[in-house]
């Protein structure tokens, strides 16, 4: 049977609370002897303290919690890996959780792992909270641990945050297919994110400095999820684009998808680019120049974040990463 931290407790004659302080070496008047013995029983019968032992004196897990919006979405899944690698240089270990982009599971995600005794947080907002700060606000002020929110901010700047700039991803996507001479070029846009908000800016912006005429029906909102790229492959079939800048890879591909079955070639009769650099496109043989977004600053500049504010330690709380055009 598991030794447990009472059973142990019993055998050395002392409370609960002096096994943990003895074991997590924390300061106390055991005597040396005392604190030998109980070390020795520990020993003896294999005693591993589980979570809720060591939180009885520590008050601290060492797990931080991370909330994303889509895990079936490889930009999620590979800032989770980035993230734990870098959680567990700093002896901590990570709760993830997914919210599937909805608001109401977002609370409901955030109130439980602050019961579950996480010490952080780390916060990437479902599209749907964007349109509820003040609930969420509510929320995040009755919390006793430090957050930081991740690629999806409230653009707050009292809010410690790490994210991209992502008017100039759109841009630097934008200004590349005009390079290459492009003149009709569509947005698939993914209006409800803030983070898809910035990326049509920054489409604008491009055509505005390079003088392209802006003509909205080559615009087709989408919600970075692949089925509403796969449906935009119905909107530009007859919209004679010669290229369409994708808000993100995921749409990219459900784009390119219904597009080949509509027999269009890509990137022959139209050229697409998209956002995020997965690497899924490579795997897949898929031609997708893509904004990169890296993925290893994003998740240790959050870390380094979180962890400074842990320690409560003067820092920066507001980060902003450049994008990269990968061609
Ligand atoms: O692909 C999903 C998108 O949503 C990414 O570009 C990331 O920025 C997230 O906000």
């Amino acid at each position: 049977m598991k030794m447990t931290i009472k059973e142990l407790a019993r055998l050395a004659s002392v409370s609960v609370t002096t096994v943990s302080l003895v074991l997590n070496d924390k300061p106390s008047r055991i005597s040396e002897l005392k604190k030998e013995e109980i070390k020795r029983l520990a020993k003896e019968y294999n005693y591993e303290p589980n979570l809720t032992a060591r939180n009885l004196v520590t008050k601290k897990s060492k797990t931080i919690g991370l909330l994303i919006p889509d895990i079936e979405n490889l930009f999620f899944s590979a800032l989770a890996k980035k993230v734990e690698d870098e959680l567990r240089k700093n002896g901590y270990s990570l709760i993830l959780v997914n919210s599937d982009d909805s608001y109401k599971n977002d609370l409901e995600l955030i109130k439980n792992l602050e019961s579950r005794g996480v010490d952080g947080l780390l916060l990437t907002i479902s599209n749907e909270s964007e349109a509820h700060e003040r609930e969420y606000r509510k929320l995040l002020s009755r919390l006793t641990i430090p957050y930081v929110f991740v690629d999806r901010t409230f653009l707050n700047e009292n809010d410690p945050q790490v994210y991209f700039d992502n008017q100039l991803g759109g841009y630097f996507a934008t200004e590349y297919l005009i390079n290459e001479g492009y003149q009709r070029i569509g947005c698939l846009s993914a209006p409800s994110s803030m983070n898809g908000q910035f990326r049509y800016k920054g489409y604008l912006k491009a055509l505005e400095t390079f003088k392209i005429p802006f003509d909205d029906s080559l615009v087709y909102e989408g919600d970075f999820r692949y089925q509403s790229g796969y449906e935009a492959g119905n909107f530009y079939k007859d919209k004679n684009v010669d290229a369409i800048f994708a808000s993100n890879d995921l749409m990219a591909y459900g784009l390119i998808k219904r597009l080949k079955e509509l027999g269009i070639d890509v990137p022959k009769d139209i050229k697409i680019v998209g956002y995020d650099n997965l690497a899924f496109s490579s795997m897949l043989g898929i031609d997708l120049p893509s904004v990169e977004q890296n993925i290893s600053d994003l998740g240790s500049s959050a870390v380094k974040l979180l962890m400074q504010l842990i320690k409560q330690k003067q820092t920066k709380i507001k980060i902003v990463l450049e994008p990269v055009f990968k061609r």
